[in-house]
């Protein structure tokens, strides 16, 4: 492999520490991934990505072919030559559901301090959504783990933040041309070699992959450098702001329905106001997911620990829980009872383009459901697998397309707006249910043509 890359280690090959891994492996560095699952190395030495994300597996082939990409469970190896050395293990809810696991981080940092040798300089970089403060916490592990390989000498090494901002579903894309990079580091030989490796995409100095095209206008990436706790801010208030605004515009919605108003002219309507911007302003069933969630309530606990009630963004998760129920309010104003009714389940993920489950609406729809007594059928493009492995109490069956779903079915419900849904031959749909009625969750769909197709349409806010 190369000599003018960055030497870069990623602890944790996840959906972020993989990404990192491929992409940086792709703007030629030499990348080492690192994970404690062998499993998981087995598959990825093999160019198999294990879990659902566009371009991903290409990418991580590439850097395979070309060698600088590769996988290892033993640290020390991992370790050794690297420059840059990037935290990306899980950070999921805690078991008590009030603060944020910590554990894979704490554990990782205590195993780099365990295996560092003295030498040039290492940079540990946070990339790992965790508590503000947290830097200074996996400073302190990587102590704790120094001080018990005894007198191996000097080790130099700094702690910095490096957020990630990546959508699922995107991750690549936004990796490769993200709005901004975030850098939270003090030390100045940190910031140079993280500004280093991050030159190409600063620039947008880089041949774009085949299959991902740089969009158009896209000009150099704004660097934002700031100290370690405001960059961990950072990446909880992005996450909030967005989640937020989604439950700003679900109330309006809910409103909409109310008064008669169209949600999605007001939506364009505010958001052509370059102050508030058009982009997730998608009324329907609200956020789900891995981030949104856990981000909102990690930051409505933190204020608590300083005594200071967080009600904006209270206020913005009760919105959110509450809403993913308003489809089957729908249902009952159309079908009245929804008990030995049929209904159909368009989508399980929490959102298209990938197989995540977590904080799915789906799944609290579908449970809902089953407690008032539907019959429940579902259909995911992707998802399926996922769910009658990870969810086997789910009460519903599966279906295996979107026509077989409708067939005999009193109603369906679009969950997750797939374009396979959207792209549906409607008309068939209509012939196959034994009512043509869809509840459509996230305002993806054509209401105008469907009521022409005989159907009884109802969106969220529409
Ligand atoms: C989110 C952020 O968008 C990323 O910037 C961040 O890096 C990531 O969390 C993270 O912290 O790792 P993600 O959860 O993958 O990314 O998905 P989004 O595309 O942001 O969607 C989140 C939820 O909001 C989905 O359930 C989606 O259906 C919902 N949504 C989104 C709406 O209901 N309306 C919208 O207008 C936009």
């Amino acid at each position: 492999a190369g000599d003018d890359g960055v030497k870069v280690t990623v602890i944790g090959t996840g959906w972020v520490g993989l990404t990192t891994a491929a992409v940086f492996a792709f703007l030629g560095n030499d990348v080492i991934g690192y994970d404690v699952n062998e499993k998981l190395i087995e598959e990825l030495r093999a160019g198999r990505v294990p879990f659902f994300e566009p371009h991903l597996e290409e990418l991580t082939r590439e850097g395979l072919a070309n060698r600088r990409l590769s996988f290892t469970t033993d640290i020390g190896a991992a370790l050794s030559t690297a420059e840059i050395i990037f935290l990306a293990v899980g950070t999921p809810p805690a078991p008590d559901g009030r603060g944020v696991e910590m554990s894979f981080v704490s554990r990782a940092a205590t195993v780099i301090g365990e295996n560092l040798r003295p030498g040039k300089l290492r940079v540990v970089v946070n990339k790992s959504t965790v508590p503000v403060g947290s830097n200074g916490w996996v400073d302190s592990f990587i102590r704790q783990g120094l001080a018990q390989q005894g007198d191996a000498g000097p080790v130099d090494f700094v702690v910095a933040s490096n957020p990630e901002f990546l959508r699922e579903g995107s991750a690549i894309a936004d990796t490769l041309y993200p709005d901004r990079v975030v850098i939270g580091a003090t030390d100045a030989r940190a910031i140079e070699a993280l500004t280093r490796l991050y030159h190409p995409i600063l620039t947008q100095d880089f041949t774009p992959p085949s299959f991902l095209p740089r969009p158009a206008g896209r000009g150099k990436v704004p660097l934002v450098v700031v100290d370690p706790v405001t960059a961990e801010l950072i990446k909880y208030a992005a996450n909030a702001f967005l989640a937020t605004k989604i439950s700003f515009i679900n109330e309006i919605a809910n409103l909409c329905d109310f008064v008669g108003a169209n949600v999605k002219d007001v939506a364009r309507g505010i958001g052509l106001d370059h102050r508030i911007g058009e982009a997730f302003l998608n009324a329907g069933i609200g956020w789900g997911g891995s981030c949104f969630p856990k981000d909102v309530i990690a930051l409505i606990r933190e204020a608590e620990a300083y005594g200071y009630e967080a009600k904006l963004l209270k206020a913005a998760y009760e919105v959110n829980a509450a809403q993913r129920f308003v489809v089957i309010r729908k249902l009952q104003e159309v079908l009245k009872t929804v008990r030995g009714k049929t209904i159909g389940i368009l989508g399980l993920a929490f959102k298209p383009n990938t197989d995540d489950l977590r904080g799915a609406p789906a799944l609290d729809i579908i449970r809902k459901l089953g407690e008032l007594g539907a019959i429940v059928r579902a259909y995911d493009p992707v998802a399926m697998h996922r769910c009658r492995a990870e969810v086997p109490d789910l009460p519903a069956s599966y279906a295996n397309d979107i026509y077989n779903l409708a067939t005999g079915a009193d109603a369906l419900v679009l969950v997750t707006e797939w374009e396979e849904f959207t792209q549906a031959n409607w008309a068939d749909i209509a012939r196959l249910m034994r009512t043509p009625v869809v509840i459509d969750g996230r305002n993806a769909l054509n209401k105008k043509y469907l009521e022409g197709l005989g159907f009884v349409y109802r969106g969220v806010g529409v």
